[in-house]
């Protein structure tokens, strides 16, 4: 009632003031339209993204947004989508899974998006997923690789890789890098974190396949600060490498805590390890330690360094992998809509799942019938606190 009373104001005023001007009508016009506009302008196409832009993994949430935003702008300069708009709205998941529902939900019900972004973390994507799939709007997940999330359904879509392939690509770089040549590994995990639980699952079902033997399993919980009895207890089982597959809020204190605890072996990571606090948490701390991750920033490929540039002449920074990964699921997401039919939720994951050879910043991309994206990955060496690249390792290696 309030507003309404408020837009008739407006609309009297208006009146009044261009009533003397000959161009009062159109003006009229235009201010009954701007009325009726609700939600879903329709020279925009709506665009959610969820993610953790603040909490213990603020830098996945803050580095993808960033990254979705410059696409969104590129996009729209350069003719938007069949002519419209893509307006892209971002809500703060703080990094929980109860938040990620809820404001998955508030960009389907109240929003009304065509399709959605996110998350980063599996077990984030998990828990809004479900929601996205019963409401019949596609999600696009940048960045998580348990194989659970695109499980959920037929709306459900990654552009990266899964953990079973990521498992695998770890197992074997311990077993044959030269500096590893690893028998025996530990493996300490987030048993709180779907991501990191099923990661540790796959990269010892690939290493005992190699013939590796895992001589100790020990586990800590998200949060967790003090990690001694588990880093000693690892130290006593004597292991040629130490798989930790954690985010790398944890395994920043991991690192640091079992070089203080004189454990030199060196420690082997997943994509969560990615993050410029890494370095700056435990710096010298993982010299000697390897990850895998999704891209690396100095791969000479014009493609990654043509889009270096422009992020960082942007934001004055160096994007990550996560970056990367949300700038592609950004593109792969405007071109599925441009193909769509319509704009309903069918017609667009119609189009997701047909992605073939999308030239992307981390690598050809083709979506495959589990919804998943086949792609390689990339070995990175810290040293000094800088991710510095290894090798890539192909897909059906
Ligand atoms: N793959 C991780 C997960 O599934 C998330 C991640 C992706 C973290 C890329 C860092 C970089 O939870």
């Amino acid at each position: 009632m309030h507003s309404r009373k408020l837009a008739f104001g407006n609309l009297m005023k208006l009146l009044r003031s261009f009533a003397v001007t000959g161009c009062g009508l159109v003006l009229v016009v235009l201010a009954i339209g701007g009325c009726n506009k609700t939600a879903t302008d329709s020279n925009e196409i709506l665009i959610g993204h969820y993610a953790s832009l603040t909490g213990s993994q603020a830098t996945f949430g803050n580095a993808t947004d960033t990254a979705v935003h410059m696409a969104v702008e590129e996009i729209n300069a350069a003719g938007g989508i069949n002519g419209k708009k893509m307006r892209l709205i971002t809500y703060d998941d703080k990094g929980d899974k109860r938040e990620a529902g809820t404001t998955v939900t508030r960009l389907i019900t109240k929003d009304k998006v065509v399709a959605v972004l996110g998350e980063v973390a599996s077990g984030l994507s998990l828990a809004a997923a479900p929601i996205c799939q019963e409401n019949g709007v596609p999600m696009l997940s940048p960045s998580s690789t348990n194989p659970k999330v695109t499980k959920v359904g037929d709306m459900i879509f990654r552009c990266c890789f899964i953990d079973p392939f990521q498992g695998a690509v770890c197992a074997r770089f311990a077993v044959e890098h030269p500096k590893l040549k690893a028998k025996t590994a530990a493996i300490l995990y987030d048993q709180s974190a779907p991501y990191s639980v099923g990661l540790q699952e796959e990269f010892e079902k690939a290493f005992v396949k190699l013939k590796g033997e895992i001589v100790l399993k020990q586990t800590y919980q998200e949060g967790d600060q003090d990690f001694s009895a588990q880093l000693t207890a690892i130290r006593g089982s004597k292991p040629d490498v130490i798989f930790i597959p954690g985010y790398y809020t944890e395994v920043g204190s991991i690192a640091v805590q079992a070089r203080k605890l004189g454990i030199e072996t060196p420690m082997l990571g997943g994509d969560g390890w990615e993050s410029p606090k890494l370095g700056e948490v435990a710096g010298k701390a993982f010299n000697g330690c390897y990850y895998s991750n999704h891209y690396s920033s100095q791969d000479p490929n014009p493609r990654i360094q043509d889009f270096i540039k422009k992020y960082k002449a942007k934001y004055n920074e160096t994007p990550e992998a996560m970056a990367a990964l949300g700038y592609d699921a950004t593109y792969i997401l405007a071109e599925a809509i441009k193909r769509a039919k319509s704009l309903s939720g069918k017609d667009i994951a119609a189009e997701i799942a047909k992605t073939k050879d999308f030239d992307g910043v981390t690598g050809k991309i083709t979506i495959d019938a589990d919804r998943n994206a086949v792609k390689a990955a990339v070995m990175l060496e810290m040293k000094d606190g800088v991710a510095t690249y290894v090798s890539t390792i192909q897909p059906g290696m």
